[in-house]
């Protein structure tokens, strides 16, 4: 496990699945009864953009940087005012990985569960949350802890799965993954996080996918065309059990981050199982 997120923090990749993960989360907001979050690959929970791994890379000048310094729109209202919450005025020092976006959108009895294998970040992750009784820490593997977690006593509420893909299997892993998390809660909402690499590993991921017969709505926004199977080209996620009108928001939303993220490729926005 040599993956550290926080050498890719705020690049285009955790714009595009953070701004669709904030919208879920306002949907799950709109009705009383409280819901539960499980985030398979949690991450640190918070990164410092002023850290050596971030100015390494300075992937975060061409995602969340760009986005900040942008005019404000109805779709990012609540992941940017999730972002400004962590700092101090118009600054961007610190960015809020999936935990604490998920944590900022909790009301009092909407619950959340981590998961993180690495120990350190593991650790990291947990000191954050220390004695909130509201979020709970799982160090194990993310598809243990898909059998072990569902389904959650509220029976509502979303699953975000998004691993590193360090591992060359870690697409069969996810659809292994999710198969068996469908069958404890079918009506549970999934984000599925997924590098664009190759377009053709990428159609026989999406094909698994349609494989399940549930609601599927997958978008994908291109940094560049994929010429290049070796580079990250694009970002996707998955939906499945998207909520009502998530697609009318995504056809705007896509087009609008494309256009402030400066991308070179396009965007693709698909029912693979329509609802
Ligand atoms: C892409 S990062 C997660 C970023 C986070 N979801 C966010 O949006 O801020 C992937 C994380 O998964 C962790 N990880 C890797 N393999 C794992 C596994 N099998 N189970 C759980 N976590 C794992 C890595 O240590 C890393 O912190």
């Amino acid at each position: 496990m040599n993956y550290r997120h926080a050498y890719h923090a705020g690049n285009f990749a955790d714009v595009h699945k953070h701004a669709v993960l904030t919208l879920l989360l306002a949907h799950l907001r709109r009705k009383e009864t409280p819901f539960h979050v499980l985030d398979t690959h949690a991450g640190i929970g918070r990164y410092d953009l002023s850290g050596v791994e971030a100015g390494k890379t300075g992937e975060f000048e061409h995602g969340i940087a760009r986005l900040l310094a942008g005019p404000d729109h109805p779709l990012l209202e609540s992941y940017l005012r999730l972002v400004r919450a962590e700092n101090e005025d118009s600054a961007l020092r610190f960015y809020p990985g999936s935990p604490c976006l998920i944590r900022g959108s909790l009301r009092d009895d909407d619950r959340m569960t981590l998961v993180e294998l690495h120990p350190e970040d593991a650790a990291t992750v947990r000191a954050l949350f220390k004695r909130d009784r509201q979020v709970t820490i799982r160090e194990e593997d993310a598809y243990q802890a898909l059998k072990a977690c569902l389904p959650p006593k509220e029976r509502r509420g979303m699953v975000l799965v998004d691993p590193p893909f360090e591992v060359r299997d870690e697409f069969q892993r996810m659809i292994k993954g999710l198969g068996e998390a469908l069958r404890r809660w079918p009506t549970g909402i999934y984000a599925l996080w997924y590098p664009i690499k190759s377009p053709a590993e990428v159609a026989r991921f999406t094909d698994e996918l349609v494989n399940f017969g549930k609601p599927c709505l997958t978008s994908e926004l291109m940094l560049r065309e994929p010429t290049d199977e070796t580079k990250l080209n694009g970002s996707g996620l998955a939906v499945i059990n998207p909520p009502w009108q998530l697609d009318e928001q995504m056809g705007s939303l896509l087009p609008l981050l494309h256009e402030r993220l400066g991308c070179q490729g396009g965007t693709h926005l698909q029912w693979l199982v329509p609802s």
